[in-house]
């Protein structure tokens, strides 16, 4: 099963479920893949090979030299986690894949489906805030997806609407296997009108489209990406932490 996490809003929380949700469904003892599409790296900095790898390759390798997956994955400090990292070169790659743009959102798909899925219980892919090449390889390469939505922030309610829109999309003309899976609330903020208005608003219209878990804003979750952990290894009881668990089991009853 492979997961794309998407939005193009930037800042939404896509590389903190990402990487949350995948801990916490490694720690139900599933066979976890996670790689990291976004130019960014910010998943490849929580999850980097784990060692001293000299040169390891990347999603890079993949899209410019036609590098198998098998090649590009290692393993993490994390039980039941492997990992394909970004590199930041990828970003001045996207010009050239524009020139034979039918064989360039067949490349992810092509190289990483077959072989995920054979080996892995879950892929989950963490995109770049952009519906550009690399998030419709994802798309194309994926069997769902889940939209993170900040919270009292009427962009990101946008960019969840224009995403609906590139999963019906894809899944019209190109990869007939891809559903959206469920939009997940994150930074809600119990103190304050306007989040709490935001919450109760999404839950009312988008109703069973929505994971009944809620991600609070907290702030365990920023110490834990300063010190480039998940927030389930820094403070595995905090709130934040339980609320992960608690979407990897909605997560589990849906695939
Ligand atoms: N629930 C939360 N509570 C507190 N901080 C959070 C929460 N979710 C995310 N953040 C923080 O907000 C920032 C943006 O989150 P994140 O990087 O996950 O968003 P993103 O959608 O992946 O961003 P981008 O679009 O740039 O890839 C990060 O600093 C992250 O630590
Ligand atoms: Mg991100």
């Amino acid at each position: 099963m492979i997961i794309s996490i998407i939005n193009h809003k930037g800042g939404v929380g896509k590389s903190c479920i990402a990487t949350n949700l995948a801990h916490a469904l490694a720690a139900r003892g599933k066979k976890i893949l996670v790689i990291d599409c976004d130019p960014q790296c910010n998943t490849s900095s929580i999850f980097s090979p784990a060692g001293d790898i000299a040169e390891p390759k990347s999603l890079y390798d993949l899209y410019a030299h036609g590098t198998s997956i098998a090649k590009c994955i290692y393993k993490t400090s994390y039980e039941n986690i492997d990992t394909v990292i970004n590199s930041p070169q990828i970003a001045h790659l996207e010009v050239d894949l524009y020139q034979d743009v039918k064989k360039s959102y067949q490349l992810l798909r092509k190289n990483m489906r077959k072989y995920a899925n054979e080996h892995y219980d879950v892929t989950i892919i963490d995109n770049n805030p952009s519906l550009g090449l690399y998030t419709i390889n994802s798309l194309i390469a994926s069997d769902c997806a889940i939209i993170p939505i900040e919270a009292g922030c009427r962009y990101s309610l946008d960019g969840f609407v224009a995403a609906l829109d590139a999963i019906s999309s894809i899944a019209s003309r190109v990869n007939p296997e891809l559903r959206f899976l469920k939009a997940v609330i994150n930074k809600a903020d119990g103190r304050t009108s306007i989040s709490r208005a935001s919450v109760d608003h999404i839950q009312r219209r988008f109703a069973s489209k929505v994971f009944a878990t809620v991600i609070h804003t907290d702030t365990k979750i920023k110490e834990a990406v300063a010190q480039k952990m998940t927030v389930l290894r820094h403070s595995p009881s905090c709130t934040a932490s339980h609320k992960f668990r608690s979407l990897a089991n909605e997560v589990l009853g849906l695939l």
